[in-house]
């Protein structure tokens, strides 16, 4: 079947139009699930009403908005930024190109920051927090935390804000700041600061996924020349914004861990390298003297 088929036969069912685009998208690696997800943003239904209505005629308005979907996925375009919305630990997070799309393996971060010993009120800092995915999961999970979200870009903070309020999340104070700038003028002390910063490399950039390149804010990844930059410059700041014994927890590239260790330096007592779940070194865990 196809659009002119379908003009000549507009009974066509939402089955018949989910198998046809499941098909169109076979160089995804799931085309089912995003056929189904297409379908479910073209015709505004939630899962469930999606699988009851597989049987209902699909009017001619849903095929055009299916087929100018098609065309942008085809272009690249991911999911999520079709979707306008993507899901980190179990919550949704509202999603534009102004924002880098929340990546399962930054879960880790979450779930090291959860199992650390700090005070019963902690008070938490996430740098460069984008659409505010990591903020957001602590927030939920440590109601009694003060957080502070920061980013330099304006735009991803007022993400950040509404995917706080969209989780019903109200222990998050936002403030633009480059790296630890802002905090470190005002005296500012943390017990815990985590980040997931761009550490990306220009040499890198060309040869990443076109869906990446082409659509994720370059800023939100690319570090520098090595890749290196950031993480270095806020590895330098961090004790001056951490309290004795607090905790400076960073993702880093999968390659990047060893030579982090080495940037680190003198002013840890203890220093963990910390895998994700496909196995990857991808994040370092330090703890100031
Ligand atoms: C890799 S993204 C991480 C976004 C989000 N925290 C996540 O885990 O998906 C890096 C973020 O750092 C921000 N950023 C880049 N340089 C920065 C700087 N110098 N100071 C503060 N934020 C910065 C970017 O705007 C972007 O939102």
């Amino acid at each position: 079947m196809n659009y002119k088929n379908y003009k000549k036969n507009p009974s066509e069912t939402l089955e018949t139009l989910f198998r046809w685009l499941a098909a169109q998208l076979r160089f995804s690696s799931c085309p089912f699930v995003e056929a189904r997800l297409l379908l479910q943003l073209a015709l505004g239904l939630d899962e469930n009403s999606f699988f009851k209505n597989l049987g209902q005629p699909v009017r001619r308005g849903v095929w055009k908005k299916v087929l100018a979907l098609l065309k942008k996925r085809k272009e690249s375009w991911p999911m999520a930024y079709l979707a306008g919305k993507k899901e980190f630990w179990s919550l949704e997070f509202k999603v534009n190109r102004q924002v880098l799309i929340p990546r399962p393996e930054t879960e880790i971060l979450v779930e090291k920051a959860l199992s650390l010993k700090l005070p019963e009120r902690p008070q938490v800092l996430d740098v460069g927090t984008g659409c505010g995915n990591i903020a957001v999961a602590l927030g939920r999970e440590w109601p009694e935390a003060r957080i502070t979200a920061c980013d330099l870009s304006l735009r991803a903070l007022k993400i950040a804000r509404e995917n706080a309020a969209r989780n019903k999340v109200k222990n998050i104070y936002f403030v633009k700041s480059n790296l630890l700038n802002y905090f470190i003028r005002r005296r500012k002390k943390f017990d815990l600061i985590v980040s997931n910063p761009p550490y990306i490399s220009e040499e890198e950039w060309p040869m990443l996924d076109r869906s990446v390149r082409d659509f994720e804010p370059r800023k939100a990844l690319v570090a520098g020349p090595t890749g290196l930059e950031i993480i270095k410059k806020l590895i330098m700041q961090a004790p001056r914004c951490l309290k004795r014994s607090a905790y400076l927890l960073i993702e880093v590239g999968s390659s990047q861990a060893e030579v982090v260790l080495e940037l680190a330096g003198e002013n840890w007592q203890e220093a963990e390298v910390l895998k994700d779940y496909a196995g990857f070194f991808r994040a370092v865990c330090l703890r100031r003297k």
